[in-house]
């Protein structure tokens, strides 16, 4: 037998943190934080065991923990005081994303991206205004050209408010350039626009709608989001997404999905952004809890397998655990 090439050799304690060829970083990571207009003391969310919906006049505490912890950068979502057919508290001045940014940009350092999106806003549930006949008719959900307009309005009253990058995740058609247009005329082209460019119609976001309270009162997003099946399609949505001027480009979810993560990396030279959503988060934690997962090695080991498949940032409800791990 003739051995010559020993892979083991590396593997020694002393050499295996030289030729490692990923590494999480804290500055790597963005962490979700939730702001509820309609409580008025932090509650606990069942299914995202460690995370909870805090009042506006906390979102500086929260976001003051998230920095503790050396994570930069926080994705905020909302939860509003009431809701409408059009999602209208969405693009309010004193809407509780808005107000929540500008308490936290005025308090913090923290890097602040908000979530562009209308399903928490509307009675409906639906990520935008709906189609005649919606709720008779299966095939017909939301209009795509009617929706863009308001999404364009609230990702401007984000940046008014001091949002420092708007992250739109409805998944409508010509999104990016509508927002890129309308933060342009605002003043704000320096915001970047971070796109859920490849999003698809997940059952992993279960847990996150009971977080955001965002879940559609019928039907289900298959109309706007993408197939599960679809691999090729994630790079025409990228690209087009990429064309209409997105500066960062994201697959959502991440590990179901690594192939798409890998493939949008490949194809695109913008940073990849990956986000490991709340189902991914959520069967970790209730594994753990049964004691059959040793839950920081998993999500350790999650999240370097994210980035190894290509994403150079991760939105993570992991983010702040690991990085006091790190
Ligand atoms: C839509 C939005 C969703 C998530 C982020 N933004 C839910 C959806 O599309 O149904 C899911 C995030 C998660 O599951 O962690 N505003």
């Amino acid at each position: 037998m003739n051995l010559t090439d020993r892979p083991r050799r590396l593997r020694s304690d002393g050499v295996s943190p030289l030729v490692r060829e990923t590494r999480l970083d804290p500055q790597d990571l963005i962490a979700p934080v939730f702001v509820d207009a309609t409580a008025d003391q932090r509650r606990p969310i069942e299914s995202m065991p460690g995370h909870e919906r805090v009042p506006v006049d906390e979102a500086v505490e929260r976001v003051r923990e998230v920095r503790e912890t050396g994570v930069g950068a926080v994705l905020v979502f909302g939860v509003p005081d009431s809701k409408d057919g059009r999602g209208s508290r969405a693009w309010a001045e004193d809407g509780v994303v808005q107000r929540a940014v500008r308490a936290v940009k005025a308090e913090t350092d923290a890097y602040v991206i908000t979530d562009v999106c209308l399903c928490e806003y509307t009675s409906h549930g639906h990520c935008g205004v709906l189609e005649e006949g919606a709720r008779d008719d299966p095939h017909m959900t939301v209009a795509n050209d009617d929706t863009l307009e308001l999404i364009a309005r609230t990702a401007r009253s984000h940046a008014d408010a001091g949002a420092d990058m708007v992250a739109p995740s409805g998944m409508m058609d010509g999104m990016v350039a509508a927002i890129r247009e309308e933060l342009d005329g605002a003043g704000h082209e320096s915001v970047p626009v971070m796109s859920y460019a490849a999003k698809y119609e997940s059952a992993f976001y279960g847990p996150f709608r009971d977080a955001a309270d965002g879940a559609p009162a019928f039907g289900d997003r298959r109309h706007y989001q993408m197939d599960p099946a679809n691999a090729r399609e994630a790079s025409r949505e990228v690209a087009l997404d990429a064309e209409q001027g997105a500066d960062v480009l994201m697959v959502k979810p991440a590990l179901p999905y690594l192939d798409v993560v890998r493939q949008v990396r490949e194809k695109f030279d913008h940073p990849v952004a990956a986000y490991n959503v709340s189902g991914e988060y959520a069967m970790l934690q209730a594994a753990a809890e049964k004691g059959w997962l040793d839950l920081e090695a998993v999500a350790h080991e999650s999240l370097l397998s994210i980035k190894r498949a290509g994403a150079d940032l991760i939105v993570t409800y992991f983010a702040e655990e690991i990085a006091r791990e790190l």
